[in-house]
């Protein structure tokens, strides 16, 4: 079964200001893993995480999730399989209340009236931003507009978690609930990330993009731990990894 299966090969992708973001892209994640895209600001990760959720469509080579070909004719199977929480969430917070947000995908999928109270609730609930569900999205905080665009995704219950950034602005007690939630979450999970310390606490794996392309895909711990890997990537050891910052003289 490729049921829950994401792949990429040959994915290249260039904007049409003539920017190239994505070059000769290939991997395959199976289902039940979790894994981080990693690299410096610039380096293509959202560019490739819009190609997994059909946002974005190759320009060359293939994308695949599950047994569907990522292209114009299979968006809609696409977008049922696959939740995509975008990094800005004002791309995708758009309803009058954050309740009706939250409500909005899986009224479309057509759940039970009698049903959509409970998971949208659940939803808040698991992000920790059951309090805001009668608050107007665009008045919210930084860090409580990202964890209601998860719970948006959430309460679709995919069975592929595509997140952009997903702990940018949260306050340490949501950035952990956030971690925990990921853990626990039993499906495929692909972020892309800049907190280091989050990918090695929720995936297994890692793949490292540098200027459009991949430079490292294996083992989260091995790779998070190899400062040279790291440095040539524009990037720095977990702060666990890092030693105390001990002073000079
Ligand atoms: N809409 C766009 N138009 C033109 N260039 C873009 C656009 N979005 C991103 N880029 C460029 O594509 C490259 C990859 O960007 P992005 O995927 O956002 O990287 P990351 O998420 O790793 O910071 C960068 O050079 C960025 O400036
Ligand atoms: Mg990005």
């Amino acid at each position: 079964m490729s049921h829950h299966l994401v792949e990429c090969r040959e994915v290249s992708f260039t904007y049409p200001d003539g920017t190239p973001a994505l070059r000769d892209i290939s991997f395959r994640i199976t289902h039940g893993e979790a894994v981080a895209v990693i690299g410096a600001n610039g380096a293509g990760k959202s560019t490739l995480l819009l190609h997994l959720a059909g946002v974005l469509l190759p320009q060359s080579g293939t994308v695949r999730v599950g047994d569907v070909l990522v292209d114009s004719s299979h968006l809609d199977e696409v977008r049922r399989t696959v939740g995509f929480v975008f990094q800005n969430p004002d791309d995708q917070l758009f309803m009058p209340t954050v309740f009706e947000d939250v409500a909005f995908g899986p009224r479309n999928l057509g759940i039970p009236e009698d049903q959509l109270e409970n998971r949208v609730l659940e939803a808040l609930r698991s992000v920790g931003a059951d309090h805001v569900r009668d608050r107007a999205p665009y008045h919210l905080s930084g860090g409580e507009k990202r964890a209601v665009s998860i719970a948006t995704v959430l309460a679709l219950q995919p069975k592929i978690l595509v997140l952009d950034e997903p702990a940018a602005n949260l306050d340490p007690v949501n950035r952990r609930k956030v971690i925990r939630l990921l853990t626990q979450f039993s499906h495929t999970r692909i972020l892309a990330t800049h907190d280091l310390d989050l990918a090695l606490d929720v995936c297994d794996r890692v793949l490292i993009l540098h200027q459009g392309r991949i430079t490292a895909d294996g083992n989260a711990e091995t790779i998070l731990r190899d400062e040279n890997i790291l440095r040539q990537n524009g990037l720095e050891l977990p702060l666990r990894f890092q030693g105390p910052m001990l002073p000079k003289d």
